[in-house]
């Protein structure tokens, strides 16, 4: 009988395997110049980055999806979270090795890749499809189109179309924009749930008391401002009193159609009482999980920037082999948000001293200490 051999380094990796599929489109790495085998594998390592960031992507939003969500899970999704925002700074500092390709070196290959592009990176789609981008909106970013794009590929090549599948597979699924609305949709708000016969009051309460205090604040801001700013008193006056208007309107939401307005409504009082009452015990992980989602989708807007400045040094403002405008069309993506109304919100907090009193404190303390509390003699 013979003993299995003991695990080895090059076996368990797939050593070999890996490292032979640099060849490019003539399949063999010897015939390619050495730039081109540094454009190859800096791609393939960012592709290998993207694979487990989608992996740990669809693990935080397993989680989050779920139709309740304990405490307890959401250090499981700020970890997952944690780790594509860590990939995604990574990938951005990786850029620099590509940058060490000179406009002439990548001009005497460039030619022979058209039409194929980093606009075809799949795993790219089902990062920002499985993140919650709107691929309809989106395509207002460059007046290009990813999905229809593959979809095209799909109808002429084999690996297109497994490619095309990998993205249906991620448009069928939850965002992770959704599990989030659907979560903090439930957010108690002063101590009031959605099933809770008086919730609408006390939400709208909430809301109204907040709103208030923004329109105080920014009254008396106004009226301090010191003259000689070179700006008309009475423009710093308009200008506080659009931007009073401006936080009403979001939290009425005035922006979503009628049937999904209720919805977002509440999401959207949620996350200011999340962020405004952040210290108290039991919004700590809550208002930690909202700041990582706003710090991966940093991490990622930051990639759309290093990219587009990473092109812009390499080949210029001209058009893309994929066909879009290059540049110009890289650095329109870099104003999309899919977690928008995170970033919003942080227009019209309110400092501490200027929040509403809180009803309901109790309700927000730790869960043991409660228990202890009630079983205290
Ligand atoms: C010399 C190096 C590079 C150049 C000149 C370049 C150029 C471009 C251009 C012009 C586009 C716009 C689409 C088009 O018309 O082709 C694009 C898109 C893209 N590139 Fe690159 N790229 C380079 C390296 C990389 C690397 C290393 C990655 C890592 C995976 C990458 C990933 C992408 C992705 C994901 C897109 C789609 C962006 C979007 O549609 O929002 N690129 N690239």
């Amino acid at each position: 009988m013979t003993t299995p051999s003991a695990p080895n380094y090059w076996d368990y990796l797939r050593l070999e395997q890996l490292l032979s599929i640099q060849g490019g489109l003539e399949g063999d790495e010897s015939a390619l110049m050495p730039d081109e085998l540094h454009f190859i594998i800096v791609h393939q390592a960012f592709e290998l980055w993207f694979k487990l960031a989608i992996r740990e992507l669809r693990l935080a939003r397993d989680h989050l999806a779920a139709p309740l969500v304990p405490e307890e899970t959401i250090p499981h999704v700020v970890h997952h979270l944690r780790r594509v925002g860590t990939i995604l700074r990574l990938a951005v500092d990786q850029f620099e090795v590509m940058e060490t390709l000179t406009p002439q070196d990548f001009l005497a290959f460039r030619d022979k890749l058209v039409p194929a592009s980093g606009f075809q990176s799949f795993q790219m789609r089902v990062l920002e499809v499985l993140l919650g981008v709107d691929m309809q909106t989106r395509v207002r970013y460059g007046d290009v189109d990813p999905i229809a794009h593959i979809r095209k590929l799909a109808e002429s090549s084999p690996a297109s179309a497994v490619a095309l599948g990998h993205l249906e597979q991620a448009m069928s699924e939850d965002s992770v924009l959704t599990a989030l609305q659907a979560w903090l949709y439930r957010t108690p708000i002063r101590g009031s749930s959605p099933q809770d016969p008086d919730d609408d009051r006390v939400v709208d309460g909430f809301v109204d008391d907040y709103l208030d205090r923004i329109a105080d604040l920014h009254g008396r801001q106004a009226r301090a401002l010191p003259s000689g700013l070179g700006v008309e008193p009475s423009k710093m006056v308009e200008r506080f009193a659009q931007a009073t208007e401006q936080a009403a309107a979001f939290l009425r939401g005035d922006d979503v159609d009628e049937a999904r307005r209720p919805f977002i409504r509440r999401t959207r009082a949620a996350l200011v009482f999340v962020e405004s009452y952040r210290e108290l015990p039991l919004l700590a992980w809550p208002r930690l999980l909202i700041d990582t989602i706003v710090e991966t989708e940093e991490q990622l807007v930051l990639w759309r920037h290093r990219h587009a400045r990473m092109v812009e040094r390499v080949i210029g403002r001209r058009i893309g082999t994929g066909g879009s405008s290059g540049v110009e069309y890289l650095d329109r993506t870099t104003a999309m948000r899919v977690f928008s109304d995170l970033w919003t919100v942080r227009t019209l907090l309110l400092p501490k001293s200027e929040l509403p009193p809180l009803d309901q404190e109790a309700f927000y303390g730790f869960q043991s200490v409660q228990d202890l509390a009630e079983r205290a003699p």
